[in-house]
């Protein structure tokens, strides 16, 4: 058995992910950093550090997820920490698009059903059977916590009000898509109420890389 707490990070290869995984390296976690690619995992857990290691994890594909779980068991023998961070924003934003082009382009009335679907399966279903595979491992620790990776884009009380950054562009993929993903963290944490697994959610600030093209350099998170 492992002495290390041990955590799981989804779509640990690049961005929030990454620093996340190297994060809890830091503070003395073995850590898995889930990647759906094979070259990038391997060079991100050289990244994130010796004591890191790096299942082949698609959040959309079941036997992955699966493969995934049973690795953990084998080596490990539980979960003290799953961040699930793996989300996609869409997958038709055309080069040069700016967001609000894009917004526009994917109203209730008009979105392709398929960019829904696909953006979903990501940030809703993947968190979703992820939770199902990893759960059984995360009690096996005392003291377990899962952390979703949400976003101010997608809060209905947020964005009900106008004066809200993002009110005019919250829309039926991925603002929708972590409306979904905060909904599915309410019913992890009411199945888990009286268990020693927390859930959370979290909900990061704009990287560098949208601050300023989304909404405006002003923006700050809740
Ligand atoms: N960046 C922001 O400003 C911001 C703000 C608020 C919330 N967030 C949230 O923070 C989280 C991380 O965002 P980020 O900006 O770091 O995103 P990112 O740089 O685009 O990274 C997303 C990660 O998810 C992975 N991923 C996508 N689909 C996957 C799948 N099917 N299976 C496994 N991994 C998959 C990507 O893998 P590939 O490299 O293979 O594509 C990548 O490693 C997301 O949940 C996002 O919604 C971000």
């Amino acid at each position: 058995m492992q002495n290390n707490r041990v955590a799981l990070v989804t779509g640990a290869n690049q961005g929030i992910g990454l620093q996340i995984a190297k994060d809890l390296v830091a503070h003395g976690f073995t850590v898995l950093v889930g990647s759906r690619n094979l070259e990038r995992r391997g060079a991100a857990a050289k990244e994130v550090g010796q004591d890191a290691r790096a299942p082949q994890l698609d959040v959309t594909d079941q036997a992955s997820i699966a493969a995934a779980a049973e690795r953990i068991r084998k080596e490990l023998g539980r979960l003290d920490v799953l961040v699930n961070n793996a989300a996609i924003s869409n997958t038709s934003k055309l080069p040069g698009m700016s967001v609000q082009e894009y917004a526009k382009s994917t109203r209730p009335s008009n979105v392709s059903l398929d960019e829904v679907r696909t953006v979903w399966e990501t940030n809703v279903f993947g968190v979703l059977a992820v939770y199902q595979a990893m759960l059984p491992l995360l009690r096996e620790s005392s003291a377990a916590s899962i952390v979703n990776v949400s976003s101010p884009v997608g809060s209905l009380t947020l964005n009900s009000d106008p004066a809200f950054p993002s009110h005019k562009s919250f829309g039926p993929v991925y603002p929708a898509s972590k409306t979904a993903m905060n909904a599915m963290s309410l019913a992890m944490m009411t199945e888990l109420a009286d268990t020693s697994v927390k859930v959370r959610i979290c909900a990061p600030a704009f990287t560098s890389r949208f601050r300023n093209s989304v909404i405006g350099p002003t923006f700050s998170p809740v």
